[in-house]
């Protein structure tokens, strides 16, 4: 079954209650483990405050949480932020949740340590993103790429939804590029950055 089937992108309130329905479920949709990609480069971030972009189940936030970061993250699915306190609270970390449309985000400038944002690309965050971070705070961003179309036959949600192949080097050229890497392993084909802000 394709996970995303019922989400499009035209309409924010029906994509909601899609992601909600998707999270209603006893499992983590995600799992509970962060991102390889973050867990592998945790040692290169400033700990202090971070913000988690379409947060989802907490994976990510609570992992933050645990080395030490005041987290605070960003999502429209009440039931995915339910889920990320209560795997919060497990770990005997707190988070601090905001339920919000990340299209009409707009991110406090100069107030995060570090900004993650794994598998969801809005664009238009790109500036909030910029702007949000501290001088010498460190964006780390993944997502599937192009290369997924070949994976998956043109089988995918959106097409504007996936990295250009160069593209997240290419919108955080003007800052220090500590890691950029582009992966496909046939399955799943991502990009992954992390820069520091100037
Ligand atoms: C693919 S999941 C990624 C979740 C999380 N970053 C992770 O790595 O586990 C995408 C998330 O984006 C959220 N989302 C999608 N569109 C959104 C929007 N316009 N505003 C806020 N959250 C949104 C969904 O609710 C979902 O939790």
């Amino acid at each position: 079954m394709n996970l995303y089937q019922n989400i499009t992108g035209d309409d924010v309130e029906a994509d909601r209650m899609h992601w909600d329905s998707l999270f209603n479920q006893a499992g983590y949709v995600y799992g509970r483990a962060p991102a390889a990609f973050l867990k592998e480069h945790i040692a290169l971030l400033p700990v202090g405050k971070a913000l988690d972009i379409a947060m989802g189940e907490g994976r990510n936030g609570v992992f933050l949480a645990k080395k030490g970061f005041q987290v605070t993250g960003v999502d429209y699915s009440e039931i995915a932020l339910t889920k990320a306190r209560r795997l919060a609270h497990e770990n005997r970390v707190t988070l601090r949740t905001v339920n919000a449309d990340l299209t009409e985000y707009t991110i406090k400038p100069e107030a995060y340590d570090v900004i993650v944002d794994i598998d969801f690309v809005l664009r238009s965050l790109i500036p909030e993103i910029k702007k949000g971070l501290k001088h010498g705070g460190m964006v780390v961003f993944e997502s599937q790429t192009e290369d997924q179309l070949a994976n998956t036959g043109g089988n995918v949600i959106r097409k504007d939804w996936l990295l250009k192949k160069g593209e997240l080097r290419e919108l955080f050229k003007d800052w220090d590029i500590l890691v950029y890497r582009e992966v496909n392993d046939g399955k799943d084909a991502r990009a992954s950055i992390i820069a520091r802000k100037p």
